[in-house]
Parts: structure tokens; sequence; C-alpha cells
């Protein structure tokens, strides 16, 4: 009687498992692995609606967080910040602080932790690069310094008299005219398709100038169509030139 038990037992749990592998089972439970942010935050500011600045989860094949911890303003107290994801899968590869949208799909990387490179049972810790919790901010270190600045001002270069180095690139960009163009401006308060930047990285925008900046953005590695909603919500979120002056 007890032999047909196991025998059962046996059946079943070869019949769960897709492989017919009896060690999948095990193989795929969780690690219970913890990640924790922290850092210094000295300004917070709400994204366009449907995007979240995010602690997620990605395994190697995706886009779409596997878990995610969105940051809101109370998990600021005193200046600092701080986040916990709990109960990765065995199978993240990488934990990110970055932008998400509401299919929890990856818009922009800011930070990113590979948990291989740890002993299984430390927590994964990432001291946050993203001292104000902001649109500009996420654009600052997600976009401009991963892709643009090494021709907008991160050398002796300035590309147009662009400088996209922190500190300046919002300054240079909101409602100012463009060099190339002294009828657009480079970024319209309120106006995506009436802005430069807009139309330099639309996907037909490759030849607006003499630098094809549709190829530099798709070096970036995220989903392009996804990024390129997220740039057009902000520049929406803007004030007009007029009601600047
Ligand atoms: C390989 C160098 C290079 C990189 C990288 C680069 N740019 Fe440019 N960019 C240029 C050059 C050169 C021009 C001027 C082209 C022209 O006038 O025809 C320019 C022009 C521009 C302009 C128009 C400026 C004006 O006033 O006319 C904008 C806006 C711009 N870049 C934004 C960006 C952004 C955003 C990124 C990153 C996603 C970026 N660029 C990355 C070289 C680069």
């Amino acid at each position: 009687m007890k032999h047909f038990h196991y025998l059962f037992l046996l059946l079943l749990l070869t019949a769960s498992c897709d492989s017919g592998d009896v060690h999948e089972v095990y193989r795929r439970t969780s690690t219970g692995r913890t990640a924790l942010l922290t850092g210094s935050v000295d300004d917070w500011e709400e994204l366009p609606e449907g995007y979240n600045i995010a602690l997620a989860a990605f395994s190697s094949s995706g886009d779409y967080a596997m878990g995610q911890r969105i940051l809101s303003s109370s998990d600021v107290a005193e200046g600092r910040v701080r986040v916990m994801l709990s109960e990765l899968s065995d199978t993240v590869s990488t934990v990110e602080l970055c932008v998400t949208n509401t299919l929890r799909k990856k818009v922009l990387s800011l930070q990113r932790a590979d948990p291989s490179s740890l002993p299984p049972q430390d927590t994964i810790r990432l001291e946050s690069v993203l001292r104000a919790l902001t649109p500009a901010a996420c654009l600052q270190t997600g976009l401009f310094n991963e892709a643009c600045i090494r021709c907008h001002g991160g050398g002796n270069q300035s590309a147009r008299g662009l400088n996209l180095t922190e500190g300046h690139s919002m300054s240079m960009l909101v409602n100012v005219p463009a060099a190339s163009n002294p009828n657009v401006l480079r970024v319209s308060g309120g106006n995506p398709e009436e802005s430069l930047l807009h139309q330099i990285l639309a996907e037909s925008g490759a030849d607006v100038l003499h630098v094809n900046h549709v190829e530099i953005l798709h070096k970036l590695g995220v989903d392009t169509d996804v990024l390129r909603a997220f740039i057009d919500e902000w520049i929406k979120s803007l004030p007009p030139k007029d009601s600047n002056s």
C-alpha cells in the first residue's frame, strides 16, 4: 500500500512538469531574493500619467518587468528614498531602477544591478544615482547621458551649440529656437509634433538633420516607440513658450 502511494506521487510530479524532469520543479522555485534601493533625493515630481519610476526585475529575454515596485512620494523621507522588492525569482537577470509604462514595459533604464555577480542569498543593493525623482532627471540619466552627451557637451564639442549635460540640457532645449532652423523650437512646450526633438527622433526623421538621430536612438536598446511616446507625453506636460514670457 505504501509503495503504491510513492508511485502515485511520482506520477503526479512527473505529470505536472512539462519537461518530464522531476528536478525542474525545484529549479523553478523563487529564491526569495530581495533587492533594496536607497539614496539621497532632493526633488520629487510626478511623471506624466501612465508612467512610473520603479525598481523592477527583468529576465534576460524581456522588456516587461517580472516584478516591480513603483516609487511614490511617500517612499521619500528626510531626503532619503528606501524601496524594497522581494520574492525575486531565480530567473531574474537584472534589477533596474527604470521608467516603466502601464504595461510594466521598460521605457528607460536608469541604473542596473546584475544579481549573478553576487552570492545567492545576498540582498541586491542599489545606491540610487538619481538625486531627483523627476521626468527631467529620468531623461537626463536614461537618455542624454547614455546616448547624446558624447556629441552634445560631454567632450570638447556641443554640436549646434546644444549642451545636453546635466544642469544645461533643459534650459537649452525647452522653448529655445533651433540653431539649424530658427523657425522651429528644439522642444516646443505642449506641442510634441512641432518640436525638433520629436522630429529628429521619429522613425521618419533620419534625414531632418545631417546626423541620423534615429539610429542613435535605436542603439539605446529599449523599445523606441515606447520611449518616443514617453518623450511626447513629457513635452505635452511642459508650458508653452508664450506663457513663459
Ligand atoms: C554622433 C554625434 C551626435 C550624437 C550622439 C547626438 N547628436 Fe544631436 N546633433 C549632432 C549634430 C552634428 C547636430 C547638428 C546637425 C545639423 O545641424 O544638421 C545635432 C543636432 C541636434 C539637435 C538640433 C539642434 C539645433 O539647435 O539645431 C538636437 C535637438 C539634437 N541634436 C538632439 C540630440 C539628442 C537628444 C541626442 C541623443 C538621443 C543626440 N542629439 C545625439 C550630433 C549628435
